[in-house]
């Protein structure tokens, strides 16, 4: 302890105190750095770390999304495929029962054959041995060729369940082909005792529809069978199909709009061959007559509303169109002295636009079944004006299909057009003129031109003419690529109209052997 005069000595010590608690606070100011340091660098590791996290999120997210569609896709094949599964088998099954009975009986009989040549080894009468051992030998014979038969059919039935699946696969996404034969109707009944007699379905898959030149030989019966002609087609519907079986063969189809497909489905066949009444039906009051669009229709709101339980909802855009001589009228409109162009949305999206054409957004069946009645209404209108009208145009209604799914967050996009097209019959060139003249060119080149863009499409060309008619360069999207389409080939079955029948059968023949080359069958007749 310095004395109390020693003012140096103790400003001295102070400074020595000041100086030691200098270095201690430079230290401690290091420390605090150095601390500072770390909570940054700690900062940085922890963000990098949730940047992890976030990513690993939504990689997870976008699999769980993935995995869904698969499954929902895996569940609807499942679903075709266990149907026809499902009826083969019962149809293997019935198969091996009788092929079992047959047996039991052969394995009776074989019995019988023993006992038989027994009492006939102790009988006498040598004759009647003889000729019932023949006779059971050859019953035996009979039930051996009967039991091969089933093992055979067996056998194909297999390979048919085979053939049927790859078909399934084959065609979907693919253009299908089906034949409908409207029966005869009123005073038609009265010839032939209302038989018709140069058309028979001969498989009962209804797949096959035989034509039959009748003429002068029938009576001789001598050519039978060399005047015969067959088609084959995806179905074939004979005329007591009722509307509700044709639709039962289309509704996977239309379905698939909802599933963001693009579908089209025409009516092609010449005029008073069933196409509106196969498309629009009879009146809506009477459920049994109810047409293609009308239940295609229904079956998209009602199948949309289940969808809803699954997150989705989904808006839909009706119109209606008609093209007459390469000109396109507005169904829907009352107002006609509008114009309409086919115009392409934005350069390369491909979406087709038809200005100024009514697009009417529906919530409800019934809504779109007022379009319809407001479409038959202007058609009807025109009719007067021009005769006839109504089978020298094609007819358009497309619902446009928009599905959002709220809680995967996935969106489609589908089209469903159906097409009543204008009557296919050859009108003749010569000796019309004038308004008649012009119908029948531009409905000979837009048939032709749909039946090209098939072709072209099935042959996977690089060239498809959509846009040499109106009605192939509006349907350019539902046509090809991510679309599926339908032909409905209508048939009179009058035998005046024996060579139209041909004619269309022919087209549509030409159309649907261009998807799966080979099917186009027996052509013997000149
Ligand atoms: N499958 C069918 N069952 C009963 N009547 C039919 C059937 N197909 C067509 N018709 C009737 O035949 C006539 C001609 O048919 P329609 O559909 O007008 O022919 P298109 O449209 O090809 O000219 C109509 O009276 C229609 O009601
Ligand atoms: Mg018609």
């Amino acid at each position: 302890k310095r004395a109390g005069w020693d003012l140096k000595g103790q400003l001295e010590d102070m400074k020595a105190l000041v100086q030691s608690r200098e270095m201690m606070s430079s230290e401690l100011q290091t420390q605090l750095d150095s601390y500072n340091q770390r909570i940054i660098s700690l900062e940085s590791h922890n963000n990098h770390l949730s940047g992890t996290v976030n990513q690993k999120e939504q990689q997870t997210e976008s699999i769980s999304r993935e995995i869904e569609d698969l499954k929902r896709k895996l569940r609807n094949s499942e679903d075709d495929l266990d149907g026809t599964k499902r009826r083969l088998q019962r149809e293997i099954d019935d198969l091996s029962f009788s092929k079992s009975t047959l047996e039991r009986q052969k394995d009776s009989l074989a019995g019988e054959l023993t006992a038989s040549q027994t009492e006939i080894t102790a009988s006498t009468n040598i004759k009647i041995k003889d000729t019932t051992i023949m006779e059971l030998r050859e019953m035996i014979r009979i039930h051996e060729a009967k039991i091969r038969e089933q093992d055979e059919e067996l056998i194909n039935q297999e390979t048919m369940r085979r053939k049927l699946h790859n078909t399934i696969q084959e065609l979907k996404g693919n253009i299908r082909v089906f034949c409908r034969v409207r029966p005869l109707l009123g005073n038609e009944t009265q010839d032939n005792d209302g038989v018709i007699g140069h058309m028979t379905f001969p498989d009962k898959d209804g797949k096959v529809l035989e034509m039959e030149k009748l003429g002068d030989s029938t009576i001789l019966n001598s050519t039978r069978g060399g005047n015969k002609l067959l088609f084959s087609f995806d179905k074939v519907f004979d005329p007591v199909s009722s509307q509700a079986v044709v639709f039962e063969e289309i509704s996977q189809l239309v379905q698939s709009a909802l599933d963001g497909y693009n579908v089209c489905i025409f009516a092609y066949g010449q005029t008073g061959s069933g196409k509106t009444y196969t498309m629009e039906g009879g009146r809506l009051e009477e459920e049994d007559k109810i047409g293609m669009i009308p239940r295609a229709v229904r079956q998209i709101f009602s199948t949309g509303l289940q969808l809803q339980q699954r997150g989705w909802t989904y808006t839909y855009i009706a119109s209606m169109l008609e093209i007459y001589n390469e000109t396109i009228r507005d169904l829907l409109s009352e107002d006609q002295t509008l114009t309409h162009d086919i115009k392409m949305k934005g350069k390369d999206s491909g979406d087709v636009h038809v200005t100024n054409l009514t697009t009417v957004n529906v919530t409800q069946e019934s809504e779109v079944f007022d379009l319809l009645k407001r479409a038959s209404h202007n058609r009807a209108v025109a009719e007067t004006k021009c005769n006839e009208r109504s089978s020298r145009s094609h007819s358009v209604f497309q619902l446009h299909i928009t599905g959002k799914n709220s809680s995967t967050d996935e969106s489609c996009q589908g089209t469903l057009s159906l097409v009543d097209l204008a009557g296919s019959e050859r009108l003749k060139q010569s000796g019309s003129e004038g308004q008649r003249l012009k119908e029948t060119l531009c409905i000979n080149k837009s048939l032709s031109n749909l039946g090209n863009v098939i072709m072209a499409l099935g042959k996977q060309d690089s060239h498809i003419p959509y846009r040499n008619s109106k009605l192939t360069y509006l349907l350019q999207n539902s046509l090809g690529g991510n679309s599926k389409t339908l032909m409905f080939v209508n048939i009179n079955p009058r035998e005046e109209f024996f060579n139209e029948s041909l004619n269309s059968l022919r087209f549509a023949t030409k159309v649907s052997s261009c998807v799966i080359q080979g099917r186009l069958i027996l052509m013997s007749w000149e």
